[in-house]
């Protein structure tokens, strides 16, 4: 099928690429021509495990093409994807004005044939509707331009389309393994004939002809009116954030009575009803979904006069979470002024350069406040130019410089490297070896036995 996503963000990159890869004709416009410029010699602009190389695959094949002509994307794709961002306003809102320009400018280029334009931006329930009328809106002011330039019969010809919302659910650093093997698509929409277009550019996905395990049945795809598909998306970010911040409130719990979060997490997680993922307790949720799309929905809830408690909880238990490394610093060190403290890891979750709303960045912040010496190592910010583009924090470039001279370390990062890191080196370039494990990753045995007093999270 011809595609045009419209937006080469994250989702739109990923959703572009991986539809290409399964022999769809794809076109990616973006307006940063720089950025476009990049992408047609075969360079990804994100960081993600496996995109480069399918990115330069279907480049080679000629289904993935990149531009920054919106007319040009929109005349080729009988399925405009907008993936755009939805950056969130110091409210807790969602701006949605690049969302309305692209729907503007799809409207503005829109002639002929039957189109279906998708939302797969996360964008603020009820926006099908919106956009399906900035769209009309767009088309009304391209037909006011040649004002009596022209008699009515050379008039374009009224283009039809409609509006389908599809959520993404894609998670940083596995997004196209996610994309591939999903555990539902989600197709929000009322027209049959758009959602059977959606259908059929889906079908090898659902199929599983890309999966790792092509054994297993079907994807579900499940058919919902517009609201409901955006508030799915909702929905499920808030429920996972509010199942970590859940966890994290009996971490703190366990760390009172001297129970074991893991254990206890371990425990409930074998109830099939509850299921053991995102039952791991640590620094609390980061990243560009999770904080955003729970503030927007408490913050939709409130506009139609709605008081989302639980959610204002997940959002306060997190907030709270991600100052509690602190708290454990000063436990131990008493005063921070004059102290050292080495980070591991910056980004919010390994397998990926996003430093959106990432816990380090707060931890960072306020051990300056406090006088502290900041310094960290990133796998992947210490080995690129963003070190040199962190304030407050020294970003060295290997783990034997952290160590030295610091007072504690605090893990703020999973990364899978810092399970084999020398530890006994590094307790000996070290003032006092503490080390405070924000995410219970490390064995605490085998860190005591290298010289570590070791602080977990419940743990
Ligand atoms: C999330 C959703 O998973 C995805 O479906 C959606 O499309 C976008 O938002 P992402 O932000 O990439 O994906 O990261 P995810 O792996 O879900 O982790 C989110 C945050 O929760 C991270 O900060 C992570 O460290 C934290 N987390 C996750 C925990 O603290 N404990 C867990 O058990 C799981």
């Amino acid at each position: 099928m011809r595609v045009c996503v419209i937006g080469t963000g994250y989702v739109g990159l990923v959703t572009g690429v991986c539809l290409s890869h399964i022999g769809h004709d794809v076109i990616c416009v973006d307006n940063n021509a720089e950025k476009v410029k990049l992408m047609q010699s075969g360079q990804s602009p994100i960081f993600e495990p496996g995109l480069s190389e399918l990115m330069q695959s279907s480049m080679e094949a000629s289904r993935l093409t990149f531009t920054t002509d919106l007319g040009a994307g929109v005349s080729h794709g009988d399925i405009l994807f907008i993936a755009v961002g939805t950056p969130p306003l110091p409210t807790g809102e969602s701006d949605t004005r690049y969302v309305e320009a692209v729907a503007r400018g799809i409207g503005e280029h829109l002639n002929g044939g039957y189109k279906v334009i998708v939302n797969k931006s996360t964008v603020p329930i009820g926006s099908g509707d919106w956009v399906r009328m900035i769209v009309m809106d767009g088309m009304a002011e391209r037909q006011q331009v040649p004002v009596g330039a022209g008699a009515p019969a050379d008039k374009p010809k009224m283009p039809t389309f409609d509006v389908v919302s599809n959520p993404e659910f894609l998670r940083e650093g596995s997004a196209v393994y996610d994309t591939f093997n999903p555990d539902r698509i989600v197709l929000g929409g009322s027209n049959p004939k758009a959602i059977a277009m959606m259908k059929e550019l889906y079908e090898p996905i659902v199929e599983r002809q890309f999966a790792e395990d092509s054994s297993v049945p079907q994807v579900p795809v499940l058919v919902t009116d517009l609201s409901s598909a955006e508030m799915v998306k909702y929905a499920s970010n808030a429920f996972l954030a509010t199942k970590i911040s859940f966890i994290n409130e009996v971490a703190n719990i366990c760390d009172r009575v001297g129970a074991d979060v893991v254990q206890v997490a371990q425990g409930i997680g074998l109830d099939s009803r509850i299921g053991s993922k995102f039952l791991q307790a640590g620094i609390g949720w980061g990243g560009s979904c999770f904080p955003k799309d729970v503030s927007a929905l408490v913050h939709t809830a409130d506009d139609y006069g709605y008081e989302a408690q639980l959610l204002k909880s997940t959002i306060d238990v997190n907030t709270r979470q991600r100052l509690l490394s602190l708290e454990k610093l000063q436990h131990i060190l008493k005063i921070l002024k004059g102290k050292t403290v080495g980070l591991l890891g910056l980004t919010f979750k390994p397998d990926t350069d996003d430093m959106r709303d990432a816990p380090s960045l707060i931890l960072i912040e306020h051990l300056n406040r406090l006088g502290a010496k900041v310094k960290a190592y990133d796998p992947i910010v210490s080995q690129s130019g963003m070190r040199n583009g962190m304030t407050g924090v020294i970003v060295e470039t290997d783990v034997e410089r952290l160590a030295d001279g610091c007072d504690a370390l605090v893990l703020v990062t999973d990364w899978k490297q810092f399970k084999d890191l020398d530890y006994t080196k590094m307790a000996g370039l070290m003032n006092t070896p503490n080390l405070i494990d924000g995410r219970n990753f490390l064995d605490r045995k085998a860190l005591e036995n290298a010289g570590f007093t070791y602080v977990g999270v419940g743990h």
